[in-house]
């Protein structure tokens, strides 16, 4: 037999040999200790948004690099700088963590995103139970970060944990970037990811991020996500604020000019009006309409759990693609406007209107700031004000976009169908994640959402939950997954 014959006949023995029911009988003598490790990560409150915490963060990155280097991978954890402070002052960035398990040429090699970061919580807030205390509920997890993220980054730690258990080689090599800033913009990360393209992402075949949910009770892999551009439109008038009974009737004022641009930027029925947006719009095709109409979605819990009887669309197809993949305008707020109970009778002297507008392809953020800036200039001039109008584009994140019949979604299906026994849905998210486009901008590679959340975890909201049933099932998933990756053939 020459050297080729054996190589395929090892090939063949791996493929035949996969001893999944072995792994994930595994999982399941061992939950109680995966949820114990998550009861763990939970009482660290490594939230980033608040400084005081910050050293809670740090044992939290400590925390997870040590897991990591326990089952053996080669771990770094990677200084990525200081956060400038409102005051001058800088503090460090949490460090990120990576790791490496395996370096075989021959071998697919895989990147787990994740982050163990999370969004602040109090029980005042209206949480059930204390959010740092892991509490099970009927089948559910309660915890802030059981969803979002860290019990996810768990699910596939523990992936890796459970091949090493049973001395079962990985069928890939498996990275990990682990990071302690997504939930305030990932400082630093887009910096790392630059520097390392040509050392830790060279040999990486595919991304993979665990950091969304399902759509419904039916298991979903996540192909977009919408961008977002966030502009701040100020007007400003007299130089200090006036009383409407002694001035009102001799000036023009900001706030009127204000209301009467921000009227003009979408239509009472959803229709933006800057020119150029829509027609940037990559049109709906057949295909894409199809699989729209396949998606498992209830119109009616859906108006229920937003608590309105109509919505902009009728239909579930007009509803998804509104909410996935055509762009939107948000107005979140005034700056400089009265807003306290009671009636004062000001006329603010300066008011900023706070708006975003979801990006999807193929707008371009530095033209959508062209043509908005453009647009409420020209409509401003309109009035002939005395007023100036400065507009500003303050975020501009790009939209991500997977193709849906790549390999890593057929392996994603074959996995749902052997641990969850369900095609699983293919859907995109209305919200952004910008380390997906960095990723795909900067390294090149391939990226696949794979949830395992559920659509009711109540991410960044009260009583945040995974719950049991996805925890274990999902890790049994990226077992299974981590398998079909390895058989997609390199071509
Ligand atoms: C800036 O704020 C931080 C956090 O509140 C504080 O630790 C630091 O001492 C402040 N620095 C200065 C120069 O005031
Ligand atoms: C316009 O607004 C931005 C953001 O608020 C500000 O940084 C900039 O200085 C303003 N420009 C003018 C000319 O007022
Ligand atoms: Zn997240």
């Amino acid at each position: 037999m020459n050297s080729i014959s054996v190589f395929y006949l090892l090939l063949w023995t791996g493929v035949s040999s996969f001893k999944f029911e072995d792994l994930a009988q595994y999982v399941s003598t061992h939950e109680e200790d995966f949820i114990e490790t998550l009861r763990k990560w939970i009482a660290v409150e490594s939230d980033s948004s608040d400084i005081t915490k910050r050293s809670d963060l740090d044992r939290m990155m400590d925390m997870t690099a040590e897991k990591l280097r326990l089952i053996g991978g080669r771990v770094e954890m990677i200084d990525v700088g200081a956060q400038a402070l409102p005051n001058g002052s800088t503090i460090a960035l949490p460090k990120v963590v990576t790791a490496q398990f395996g370096s075989d040429p021959s071998k697919r090699t895989v990147c787990v995103y994740g982050h163990v970061d999370v969004q602040p919580a109090k029980k005042e807030d209206g949480w059930a139970t204390d959010p740092y205390d892991l509490t099970e509920i009927n089948g559910n997890l309660y915890g802030r970060g059981a969803s979002d993220n860290k019990g996810p980054v768990l699910a596939w730690i523990h992936t890796v944990e459970v091949y090493k258990a049973l001395n079962i080689e990985l069928p890939v090599n498996v990275k990990f970037i682990i990071e302690g800033m997504e939930e305030t913009g990932s400082n630093g990360l887009d910096e790392m990811i630059v520097a390392q393209k040509d050392t830790f992402f060279s040999d990486v075949d595919y991304i993979i991020i665990s950091d969304c949910v399902w759509l419904s009770k039916r298991p979903a892999m996540t192909y977009g996500t919408r961008g977002n551009c966030y502009f701040f439109a100020e007007v400003e008038g007299p130089k200090k604020d006036l009383h409407s009974g002694v001035y009102g009737g001799t000036v023009i004022e900001p706030m009127t000019d204000l209301i009467g641009i921000l009227d003009k930027l979408i239509s009472p029925s959803g229709k933006i009006l800057i020119p150029g947006i829509r027609e940037a719009v990559a049109p709906l095709s057949d295909e894409e309409w199809k699989m729209y109409q396949d998606i498992e979605f209830d119109v009616e819990s859906y108006k229920q759990e937003i608590g309105v009887d109509e919505l902009m669309y009728s239909n579930k197809v007009d509803l998804l693609t509104h909410r996935w993949r055509y762009p939107t305008v948000s107005i979140h707020g005034i700056e400089g406007a009265f807003s306290s109970s009671g009636s004062k009778t000001v006329i603010p002297a300066k008011v900023i209107a706070k708006f975003s507008i979801r990006q999807v392809p193929n707008m371009d953020p530095a033209m959508v700031e062209k043509q908005v800036t453009e647009y409420l200039q020209s409509v401003f001039a309109k009035r002939k004000s005395p007023n100036k109008l400065n507009v500003t584009m303050i975020i501009g994140a790009k939209p991500w976009l997977a193709d849906p019949t790549h390999p890593l979604f057929e392996a994603g299906k074959a996995a749902f169908k052997r641990v969850f026994d369900v095609e699983p849905d293919l859907i995109r998210e209305g919200g952004t994640i910008p380390v997906a486009r960095t990723f795909q901008d900067v390294t090149g590679k391939s990226i696949i959402m794979l949830p395992i959340g559920g659509f009711d975890d109540g991410l960044h909201s009260q009583n945040e939950k995974l719950s049991r049933h996805n925890y274990i099932e999902g890790t049994k998933l990226f077992i299974a997954y981590l398998h079909e990756v390895s058989q997609i053939k390199k071509y």
